[in-house]
């Protein structure tokens, strides 16, 4: 059973995935990890964004591990912990840019396709139920207004000890939405048959519970 669940930065995606995945017994793939990993990569071998054989060559060759730990999933980019490395804003705006790149998206999908090889299978990201998993059992997608998202993404990082104004997260957020909707390769936009949930005004649990609904 494949389930995918897309939808923009700050929808409540991750958080949903991982309880979903634990619920279900299932793999998680957080694709976007995957972007982040490339975007990491090429910042610390200092390759340009207009590199492309070489942001080609980075996304083929990426030595990755994701291990489930109760904490969540820990990262490892060439044996080194980069679970929080990959999660600043500024690999993100990166992610946002490798992610734009077709022939980077071509080189992370069969990666992404290896991930439902050992069983159910909760695959979040931008592109799971139109592009990597078009044939999946349950699609949904994730939305929420940008201030909504903005106030999360301010939470999630005040957590982790880095300030950032408001204002900018929320233009910043608005910034990613446009490039990943407008993107000419596997843009963000929920598959024909995704069930649509909106959850501005919902709980964590509350749309997990809509989502369960739904697979039940
Ligand atoms: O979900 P995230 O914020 O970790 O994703 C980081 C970036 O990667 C985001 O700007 C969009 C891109 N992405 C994508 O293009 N396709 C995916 N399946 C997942 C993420």
């Amino acid at each position: 059973m494949i389930v995918t669940i897309d939808g923009p930065s700050g929808a409540g995606k991750g958080t949903i995935s991982q309880l979903l995945s634990a619920e279900l017994n299932a793999t998680l793939l957080d694709s976007g990890a995957l972007y982040r990993l490339v975007a990491l990569a090429s910042i610390k071998h200092a390759i340009a964004i207009e590199s492309v054989e070489a942001l080609v060559e980075l996304a083929r060759q990426l030595d990755v591990t994701f291990i489930s730990t109760p904490k969540g999933v820990e990262v490892t980019l060439a044996g080194e912990d980069v679970t929080l490395a990959i999660r600043t804003e500024q690999v993100g705006m990166q992610a946002s840019r490798v992610a734009a790149i077709a022939e980077v998206r071509e080189a992370l999908l069969q990666r992404q396709r290896d991930f439902a090889a050992t069983g159910a299978l909760v695959a979040d990201g931008r592109d799971m139920g139109t592009t990597v998993f078009p044939d999946a059992d349950y699609k949904f997608f994730l939305t929420a207004s940008a201030e909504a998202r903005a106030e999360r993404r301010y939470k999630q990082l005040a957590e982790r000890g880095e300030s950032v104004d408001m204002n900018a997260l929320i233009a910043d957020i608005r910034d990613r939405d446009e490039r990943d909707q407008s993107r000419a390769s596997s843009p963000l936009k929920p598959a024909d048959d995704a069930v649509r949930i909106d959850s501005t005004d919902l709980g964590i649990d509350e749309v997990l519970q809509v989502i369960l609904k739904h697979i039940n």
